[in-house]
């Protein structure tokens, strides 16, 4: 049991860093978590409207996914599913945050990307493709992590279906907040501002 603790262990660690907070923090923007959204990713540190610290926030919440399920596996292979679920709890339930973390996007994209990398890629083109097409986030977000469980299914990788399900169905209950705006109308597009 070992083992699993500690690679169970590695990804709430690596997970829970909130680098969209720090970097914010770091780079003299203020508190993240009293802008826009409120929310501690990527889309919300781009509201402070510094394009350098979303994209880095962007790439390191991808890492710490991807970098914990490697390392994990590595270390005790076999465990690469723990490690990418304690990642993905650790970003949007950090214990340095009062567990009010992240909406698990990015970081899942690093996870799927990590697991197999053919379901990354689907998750990103999902992802990419919606944003420049609609532009609005949460929305190009939801629709790549629910893309991720079909894609493991097509590439025949039934063994992480389940997790995947599981971690999307996390990523929908975190915007949920996002859902209602979307059916109010209010939901704010990338690049504009809010209201
Ligand atoms: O990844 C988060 C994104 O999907 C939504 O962010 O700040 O618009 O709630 P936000």
């Amino acid at each position: 049991w070992i083992p699993p603790t500690l690679a169970l262990l590695l990804g709430y660690l690596l997970g829970s860093i909130p680098f969209g907070v720090l970097l914010t923090r770091w780079g003299g923007a203020g508190d993240l978590r009293s802008v826009g959204s409120g929310n501690i990713g990527a889309t919300n540190v781009l509201r402070t409207g510094r394009k350098g610290l979303a994209a880095a926030t962007l790439l390191l919440d991808l890492a710490k996914g991807a970098a914990a399920v490697l390392i994990a596996e590595a270390m005790w292979p076999g465990t690469a599913p723990l490690a990418a679920a304690g990642a993905f709890f650790g970003h949007c339930y950090p214990v340095w945050l009062r567990f009010r973390g992240g909406k698990g996007v990015a970081t899942l994209m690093g996870i799927a990307l990590a697991l197999h990398w053919p379901v990354g890629l689907v998750y990103a083109v999902v992802w990419i493709a919606l944003l420049a097409a609609i532009r609005v986030s949460s929305v190009a977000g939801m629709t790549a992590a629910v893309s991720a469980p079909v894609a493991a299914a097509f590439f025949d990788r039934f063994d992480i279906v389940l997790l995947l399900i599981g971690l999307a169905l996390v990523v929908l209950w975190k915007h949920r907040e996002n859902i209602e705006r979307l059916f109010a109308g209010t939901e704010p597009r990338i690049g504009r501002k809010r209201g």
